[in-house]
């Protein structure tokens, strides 16, 4: 928070259907915190079409000096075989701005998940290219401070839940993954309270939908948390439904939902804004310091997925009409 000034969110809202979900949470912000000041900056294809770059020099600056950054997803069709394509723009932001936890609840019917997803490592941020006999190849990396920071914060998060921590890995195969696990292992000594349990990714994969209850916190790599969450989403109502926040030790959060641009129902009004909401209820806990606004958001959302439900959900009201049932559910409204 900016002490007595005025909190400043900058909004990313993305490509197909990131507009779309994007003025739904912009109507709700405006109604529960009429006092924050809301800007929006260019961001990935958008950007890459009128500015050449997915995250212009600006709009970093703009991401840096603020309380928070809400973003919508990003990503399009015409860029799939460019060079400089719109996810590269959200890498880079997270990087840049030292988001290395990923924090990505799932819950419903008994379930209530949290996958501590590390954000700014491993396989998508190691040494990539082409050999000169064409072989291309991805690099897995992690430094042993990558991950007790990332192990560190979910065993902190346990403790404020039901004090269970399941470190999901690959130790069987990689290199990486049996450092993840001593590094697990070692912050774990010093968490005696929290119960923790170690779980090979193809195994987690099975558990998350045959037995998802059992999960409290699921710590996990870059990649792998990236799958997982999906899978968490799908098993917890869909992924209409899953959002997530980015921390790093200081500066803004990174908001967003867990789902990306779906360019398939773009344009249709059709596009269920309940992850985005969600993602504006965490930005008011995580991001700016307004848990009871938060509350209300995250209260009205779950209401109004039920009284009005877009047609992932099965039902028939469209992005707008969600939106307006989360503001008709706003105390006060
Ligand atoms: P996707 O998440 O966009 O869509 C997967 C399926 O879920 C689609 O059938 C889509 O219609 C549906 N879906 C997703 N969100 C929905 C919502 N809010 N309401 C209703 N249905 C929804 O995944 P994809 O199709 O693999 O990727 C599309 C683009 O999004 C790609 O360019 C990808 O790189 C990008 N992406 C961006 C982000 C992000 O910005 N954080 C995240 C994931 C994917
Ligand atoms: C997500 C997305 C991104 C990721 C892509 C679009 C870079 O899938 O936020 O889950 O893989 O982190
Ligand atoms: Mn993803």
């Amino acid at each position: 928070m900016a002490g007595a000034s005025r909190a400043r969110v900058v909004c990313l809202a993305g490509d197909a259907i990131g507009p779309e979900v994007m003025a739904e949470a912009v109507k709700v912000l405006r109604a529960v915190v009429p006092d924050v000041e809301l800007v929006e900056h260019p961001f990935g294809g958008d950007a890459i079409r009128r500015l050449g770059e997915p995250l212009p020099a600006e709009t970093l600056e703009a991401c840096r000096t603020a309380d928070a950054v809400l973003k919508a997803p990003v990503g399009a069709p015409e860029f799939d075989a460019a060079d400089v394509r719109p996810e590269q723009g959200i890498l880079a932001l997270r990087a840049e701005l030292e988001l290395y936890a990923n924090l990505r609840p799932a819950a419903r019917d008994g379930v209530d998940l949290l996958i501590v997803r590390e954000l700014i490592g491993g396989i998508y941020y190691g040494a990539k290219g082409t050999r000169a006999d064409g072989t291309v190849y991805d690099t897995c990396e992690y430094h042993p401070r990558q991950v007790e920071r990332i192990a560190r914060r979910a065993f902190e998060l346990a403790r404020g839940r039901r004090g269970k921590v399941c470190s999901v890995d690959k130790a069987n195969v990689l290199e990486t993954s049996r450092m993840w696990r001593r590094v697990a292992s070692e912050v774990a000594a010093e968490y005696p309270d929290v119960e923790f349990e170690h779980m090979l990714v193809d195994n987690a994969a099975m558990q998350l939908v045959e037995s998802p209850a059992r999960f409290d916190v699921v710590l996990t790599e870059n990649m792998f948390g990236d799958i997982l969450s999906d899978e968490a989403a799908a098993v917890t109502g869909g992924l209409g439904l899953a959002a997530s926040a980015s921390l790093g030790d200081s500066g803004p959060g990174l908001f967003e939902p867990v789902h990306g641009s779906a360019p398939d129902i773009a344009g249709k009004g059709i596009a269920n804004p309940a992850a985005m909401l969600r993602s504006v209820a965490l930005m008011l806990e995580h991001g700016l310091g307004r848990p009871a606004e938060a509350r209300a958001v995250a209260s009205a959302v779950d209401a109004a997925i039920e009284a009005a439900p877009t047609p992932d959900l099965g039902g028939t009201a469209t992005t707008a009409e969600l939106g307006e049932a989360v503001l008709s559910l706003l105390p006060g409204a």
